[in-house]
């Protein structure tokens, strides 16, 4: 890892190590992967006014998400099969959150258990991700074994009930090791990995309805996850949800939508007074991070820089990556004249056409 100094070095040496299949299945987006570069690009865009002389001796970067403190406003956004990158997979990425004191969204399609992430990680925050599936006992199934093994909340993954086009698998399906399976799928509990089984148990007719069927069956605060429009955040806080993440799966399933940076403020405008806003996609750099909190996000999620910081060095690549955005957000601070992270407001960040106004 020496000489890996951002999250872009740890991309590209990701990029060399992983196999054909795996570097597709990981880096592609949707069609002509436009939003995959938004994501990235928009923050370019957005330009930091920094203030001087205000006594930046010490910083604190810890804040709270849903009531509870964490030590960074940074967690990992649940990615899948992360056993592909690394044989430290998905529990080696929550240990990485557990030092780091972020968050860690586990996904359904993990390749290790909800209940050995948790056994793996047992300090860290954690949060778990899952789809509405036909059999809305089964889904309910996935809710109490996770309630069972400490998960604090529950991620509703709203934009995935069909997989976008991405053309990579198109041209070749993702390749499996035989020896990986996918334990969180209870339709298909310990068997090989197939693709084309992936999605076969979801409920593609899934509607708002699900949601106060959600809020009945658990205590668990319900986080929404790939809203992209006020109309459907201001439903989401009509019906009881605790928090949205804006986000387009990182670009994966419908391309041309929205950089994500770019729908935020108007989502904190309309229900950021109601609800926790978070926001994923496209966050490389500690002053990415800054911006997506100065424009309203609670908290941000990572994806990819974390599968990138796996592949190259198991669960302490995925912790280096973690603390790099953590040290640039913290540098991000100190040069801007900022103290803490309430202190990040909206005041520090404009646009090249906000400059001369
Ligand atoms: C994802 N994402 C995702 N989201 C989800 O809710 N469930 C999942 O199983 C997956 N799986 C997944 C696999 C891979 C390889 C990627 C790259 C992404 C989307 C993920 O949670 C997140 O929204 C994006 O990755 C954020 O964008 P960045 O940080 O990768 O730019």
């Amino acid at each position: 890892m020496e000489g890996l100094v951002c999250v872009n070095d740890f991309e590209k040496e990701a990029m060399r190590k992983l196999g054909r299949s795996a570097r597709e299945y990981y880096s592609s987006g949707a069609d002509d992967e436009i939003t995959v570069k938004e994501n990235v690009n928009s923050y370019s865009r957005i330009l930091i006014r920094p203030r001087m002389l205000r006594n930046v001796s010490t910083r604190d970067l810890s804040t709270t998400v849903m009531g509870k403190k964490v030590a960074v406003p940074l967690g990992i956004s649940p990615t899948a099969l992360q056993k592909l990158a690394h044989e430290d997979g998905e529990c080696g990425t929550a240990k990485a959150a557990e030092t780091i004191g972020g968050i860690m969204i586990v996904a359904f399609f993990t390749t290790s258990s909800y209940e050995e992430v948790a056994l793996a990680a047992p300090n860290a925050r954690k949060w778990f991700q899952f789809f509405v599936q036909k059999d809305r006992s089964i889904t309910e199934g996935v809710i109490r074994r996770a309630e069972m093994a400490g998960f604090e909340a529950m991620v509703l993954t709203l934009d995935c009930q069909y997989v976008g086009k991405r053309r990579a698998s198109a041209r070749n399906p993702i390749e499996f090791p035989q020896h990986l399976n996918l334990p969180n799928d209870t339709g298909d509990a310990n068997g090989e990995l197939n693709m084309s089984k992936l999605h076969d148990s979801m409920d593609y007719g899934v509607t708002w309805e699900a949601i106060p069927w959600l809020k009945r069956i658990s205590k668990l605060p319900l986080v929404l996850k790939g809203v992209q429009t006020v109309e459907d955040a201001e439903l989401a806080v009509e019906l009881g949800v605790d928090g949205l993440i804006v986000s387009n799966h990182g670009g994966r399933q419908i391309d041309t939508t929205p950089a994500t940076i770019d729908i935020l403020p108007s989502i904190v405008r309309a229900v950021g007074h109601r609800i926790e806003v978070y926001i994923d996609g496209g966050i490389r750099r500690g002053t990415d991070v800054f911006k997506a909190i100065a424009l309203g996000a609670k908290m941000v999620f990572v994806g990819r820089p974390v599968i990138w910081g796996l592949t190259v060095s198991g669960e302490k690549g995925a912790h280096r990556v973690l603390e790099i955005l953590r040290d640039e957000l913290d540098l991000t601070m100190a040069l801007s004249g900022v103290r803490d992270v309430k202190g990040i407001t909206s005041d520090f960040v404009c646009t090249k056409a906000g400059l001369s106004k």
